[in-house]
């Protein structure tokens, strides 16, 4: 019996500060390709953001481009009911799946997908149809966790594979093999793309009690955690927490999570 729906905008508004920062890194990178600037990124008429959660990042797109109109797509209807709290004139959000969607050919300036794509197993088989949607020297811009053999997911699968779990649980994490830097530089330029990719790990400093487990529920551990039933899933919480707790020992100074993030940024070819 489920009780909640997968996203909970709310539990992923914690942390919102070291969330977006991987995104204010992404978005500072449109327009430069290896550190030389680029045209086509300045003005953009029409920018999309796609997986963009409860667009409390999407948001920002509109200070970095005042002219620009932006969309963001989400599946999940939890996280658009939030986000279209902050439409306006130049913003606007919508329901929908990625391995469905589709902008049309040539309309779209700028595309950013940030901490969404890892959630798509095929996602290199939806970079064709992202690139073509871009108009001639558009900007495609990912970042994904690229933290799957960390101890925070490594942990979460173990448990989730074992009984009482695994009836309810196995096969609902993260899978560790998303694409890295290397993937994304091949699969991009072979779609007509310059592309710069980088890899970086931060050392998120969390407060609080539990602080990892807070931070996997509201994101990678939210499929395992909501497939279980109630009784089992406080179980499995409390399983979880006590791992994680020695995994990532809370000091006076917080509690650090390393957290490896993949980014590529790449120009359509004019
Ligand atoms: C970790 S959140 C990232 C949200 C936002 N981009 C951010 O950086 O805060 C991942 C988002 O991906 C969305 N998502 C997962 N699979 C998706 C799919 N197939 N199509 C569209 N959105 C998807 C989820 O609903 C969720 O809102």
């Amino acid at each position: 019996m489920r009780t909640s729906p997968v996203w909970n905008p709310q539990q992923y508004g914690k942390y919102a500060g070291e969330r977006g920062r991987p995104f204010a890194d992404l978005i500072a990178r449109i327009g430069l390709i290896r550190g030389e600037d680029r045209p086509g990124a300045d003005a953009p008429a029409v920018v999309l953001d796609l997986g963009c959660g409860p667009g409390n990042l999407t948001v920002g797109l509109l200070d970095r481009w005042p002219s620009a109109t932006v969309h963001g797509v989400d599946s999940s209807v939890e996280m658009i009911t939030e986000a279209q709290k902050l439409s306006s004139a130049r913003l606007s959000f919508e329901v929908g799946d990625l391995r469905e969607w589709s902008a049309p050919d040539e309309s779209v300036d700028v595309i950013v997908t940030n901490a969404t794509l890892q959630w798509i197993p095929e996602q290199l088989d939806l970079l064709p149809g992202f690139v073509r949607a871009l108009r001639p020297g558009g900007w495609l811009a990912i970042q994904i966790p690229g933290n799957g053999d960390a101890p925070s997911h490594a942990i979460l699968r173990e448990l989730a594979g074992r009984p009482p779990y695994a009836e309810y649980a196995a096969g609902k994490s993260l899978r560790p093999d998303v694409p890295g830097p290397a993937e994304y530089v091949e699969v991009l330029s072979g779609l007509g793309c310059t592309v710069d990719a980088w890899e970086t790990t931060y050392s998120h400093l969390l407060p609080g009690d539990n602080a990892v487990l807070e931070w996997v529920k509201g994101t990678g551990a939210r499929p395992v955690l909501q497939s279980l039933p109630d009784e089992l899933r406080a179980q499995f919480e409390a399983e979880y927490g006590a791992r994680l707790a020695e995994a990532y020992p809370r000091r006076d100074y917080g509690t650090l999570l390393p957290f490896r993030r993949i980014f590529a940024v790449a120009q359509k070819e004019a």
